[in-house]
């Protein structure tokens, strides 16, 4: 294989209740990465579509990846890499999980797939630290693995894949303001009441069984974050507000994506999640912020050959 074009997907990270331990991918929204195998023995970046990011490869995330698996694997060929962003960075949505995640999966392709999901996860990894300061693994892993993914463990990772319910669809609301990261990160608290930390795992388990059993009320009622959304929410302009009304309008749970600005509903059923991506466009019009919405299925494929 000399080439490969592919799409890597959003992803909500956290998922509320589990805090850089969850995430799960989007089915339609995402990037579209070419790469092209080539004799220089390096790995450069010839286009970037849609955002404004390194060309230098130790500082963008996809060729950072790319160039680490090249070595770690030996191989004696370059790469180039074609990069089209369909959505902002510092959006929440996994932007640069989507492009670390989306080079470890075609890089992996190209060698002849020496590496496994958990590998390629490790190595996307790198460009999330490249990114935004921390090796994260939720957003990369939800790329990567597809679906729901649940990080049972850092050291050494673990990543379990979680079952989708057939009728869960998320909507979205992208607020055009830029969230870094790093930012989200630096304001959380680093030690919390055992009360709350009690409240946050009960929920953990109650999603997770809520998703194996298809128990949609289950995963509504345990969607639910003590700990992270209070604190971030206030960086996200009318989150309550937005937050009370898809409630109301049917909404199984509201919550902020990754470290926000996006703000994530989950659904049953595609005519619902239409009806909230609605209700968050109401709350959000002539509020003087630019936006954006989104309707998907949870996609349970992850990245993947196009
Ligand atoms: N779990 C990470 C966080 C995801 O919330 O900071 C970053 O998008």
């Amino acid at each position: 294989m000399n080439k490969i074009k592919i799409f890597a997907p959003a992803t909500v990270a956290n998922v509320s209740c589990g805090f850089d331990a969850m995430a799960f991918a989007l089915e339609d929204l995402g990037d579209d990465m070419l790469f092209t195998k080539n004799d220089s023995g390096k790995v450069s970046i010839s286009k970037i579509e849609g955002a404004k990011l390194p060309f230098e490869t130790q500082k963008n995330a996809a060729s950072f990846v790319a160039d680490a698996m090249l070595k770690d694997s030996n191989a004696t060929f370059g790469v180039e890499i074609e990069i089209i962003k369909n959505y902002k960075p510092g959006s929440g949505l996994g932007s640069s999980a989507a492009s670390s995640a989306g080079a470890a999966y075609a890089i992996n392709e190209l060698l002849g797939r020496p590496y496994n999901k958990t590998q390629l996860t490790k190595f996307a990894m790198l460009g999330e630290e490249v990114a935004c300061g921390s090796q994260i693994a939720d957003n990369v892993a939800g790329v990567i693995f597809g679906g729901f993914v649940l990080i049972c463990n850092y050291e050494p990772l673990d990543i379990v894949s979680i079952p989708t319910p057939t009728e869960l669809y998320v909507s979205v609301l992208h607020p055009q303001i830029e969230l870094r990261t790093e930012e989200g990160r630096a304001i959380l608290p680093k030690d919390i009441p055992l009360k709350m930390a009690v409240a946050q795992w009960s929920n953990v388990g109650g999603l997770i069984s809520g998703l194996h059993t298809s128990d949609y009320n289950l995963i509504g009622r345990s969607v639910v974050d003590h700990i992270i959304e209070p604190v971030r929410k206030k960086m996200i302009p009318h989150f309550d507000a937005v937050k009370k009304a898809a409630l109301a309008d049917g909404a199984l749970a509201v919550g902020i994506s990754g470290s926000g600005p996006s703000i994530f509903a989950l659904s049953k059923g595609e005519a619902q999640a239409k009806s909230v991506a609605e209700s968050f466009k109401k709350t959000y019009t002539n509020k003087g912020i630019e936006f954006t919405t989104y309707v998907s299925k949870i996609g349970t494929q992850g990245v993947r050959k196009i």
